[in-house]
């Protein structure tokens, strides 16, 4: 084993005491969690990991998207345990607490739109979009919600309508909510009508036109378009610059935009929200993931008017705005802020990007690199001019980063994804980089020889 600075394991993973929780596990906990790879956490610290059995790991995942400012930062730390010795819990859903004025005012301070807008608070993303659709149907009083193939928005019952990602979420589960119209987003390197980039000159936007609005969708019924600016769980897959704008046109017939924002939110993309990279002031926007690092808490801002609509009783939730998660929350936009975490995301970003751009000249089997700031996929292939999707090839190269010390996850079914903390050092980030590197080359290789 290469001797690093930062990624230290053992050539047997997991080790023994992981095996034991891995077994235990298997035991006693559900098996529709599904896992990527035996990493047993023992504890973190900024962009390291460590495992039970003493391995050490580059933090390329931040548990999901969610460790914005790293594992525990000191001032998260603080902010936890300073709100911990006050109070942990006294139900917001019938109680005022100070703190949870605060973030608001934070949060409405920091989500584009030069309108007043106020805050709904839950623990989880898909509770974030539960209550979006409550509330988009609520005020507008129509039925429909339109979502792309290929969006992820969670889980539960209602989220899960909204989401096409893959069939096993839904099995067994249906029928979902009614009226949830999918179409296609906007995928150019796999676009499903054969077309190019800038040439085709939005083509799936006139389709969309043409075959569902033309067709069978009232758009006088449509009460929201929900969206990913960046889709995440669907492959890291950035659409073309203007597409939201040209979808701008659903506004003037009364559809609201909501903006699930949380994977792409809280600085990942380089700014606060991906939508900013696009020019699109969302009606609502769904953050949760990164805003608490770590602590669960979710946000679903509206204008003030959409939220309004609500009469008390309408919504909530006995856990939202947990005082603890708050403060941590609070903690995290100050630490985005006064450590310029957007900026390092955007920078460390841009150059990583750059250098596995090479990789696609390199490699036969790297498709497309795609990505803004600390959001970036690198998507697999068997062969760069079938593009026959690279599923067994990027899973063995997410195997060799895990063994040689990087955490790599997956994105859909063959992108690898590279979400390190936005406060990662650029030191280990290259590190990372470097071990991701080894084990496409290595892939390569062993395709290359078939
Ligand atoms: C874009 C997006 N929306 C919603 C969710 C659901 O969030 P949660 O798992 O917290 O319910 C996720 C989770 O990955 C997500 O990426």
């Amino acid at each position: 084993m290469k001797a690093r600075r930062f990624a230290k394991v053992s050539p047997t993973l997991p080790g023994p005491k992981g095996a034991d929780v891995v077994r235990k596990t298997a035991q006693y906990v559900s098996p529709s969690i599904s896992r990527f790879y035996p990493l047993v956490v023992e504890s973190a610290h900024g962009s390291l990991v460590k495992d039970v059995d003493g391995n050490q790991f580059i933090d390329f995942a931040s548990g999901i998207a969610v460790l914005s400012t790293g594992s525990t930062h000191q001032k998260v730390v603080d902010a936890v345990k300073r709100q911990s010795e006050k109070f942990i819990h006294y139900s917001y859903t019938d109680f005022y607490y100070a703190n949870v004025a605060e973030l608001s005012e934070k949060l409405v301070s920091m989500v584009p739109g030069s309108f007043s807008k106020m805050v709904y608070y839950g623990n989880s993303g898909a509770e974030a979009i539960e209550a979006a659709m409550k509330l988009t149907r609520n005020y507008t009083e129509r039925p429909i919600f339109l979502a792309h193939s290929g969006s992820f928005h969670g889980r539960t019952m209602g989220a899960l309508s909204l989401t096409a990602s893959k069939p096993i979420q839904r099995k067994g589960t249906l029928p979902l909510v009614s009226d949830v119209v999918h179409f296609p987003f906007p995928y150019c390197y796999r676009c499903p009508w054969k077309q190019t980039f800038p040439e085709c000159d939005y083509f799936c936007v006139d389709y969309f036109k043409e075959q569902y609005l033309e067709k069978f969708v009232p758009v006088e019924e449509i009460a929201a378009y929900f969206f990913e600016s960046i889709q995440g769980e669907g492959g890291y897959v950035v659409p073309p610059p203007d597409y939201f704008h040209k979808m701008e046109f659903l506004r003037k017939e009364g559809v609201l935009f909501v903006s699930d924002e949380i994977q792409t939110g809280v600085g990942r993309t380089g700014r606060f929200l991906g939508a900013e990279n696009f020019g699109v002031v969302p009606d609502v926007v769904t953050i949760a993931k990164g805003v608490a690092s770590g602590l669960p808490l979710s946000a679903t801002v509206a204008k003030s008017e959409i939220m309004e609509s609500w009469k008390p009783g309408q919504h909530a939730s006995t856990f939202g705005a947990n005082p603890v998660a708050v403060e941590s929350a609070l903690a995290t936009l100050e630490i985005i802020k006064s450590e310029h975490l957007m900026e390092n995301a955007k920078m460390l970003g841009e150059k990583g990007i750059k250098r596995m751009l090479e990789w696609k000249e390199k490699y036969e089997i790297v498709g497309d690199v795609r990505g803004l700031g600390f959001f970036i996929g690198v998507e697999i292939v068997k062969n760069k001019k079938t593009k026959a999707r690279g599923e067994e090839e990027a899973k063995k190269i997410m195997d060799y980063c895990f063994r040689h010390g990087a955490l790599v996850i997956m994105a859909g079914r063959n992108t690898l994804r590279v979400i390190p903390p936005l406060n990662i050092l650029e030191e280990a980030f290259t590190e990372g980089l470097d071990i991701l590197e080894e084990g496409i080359a290595e892939v390569n290789s062993a395709t290359a020889r078939g």
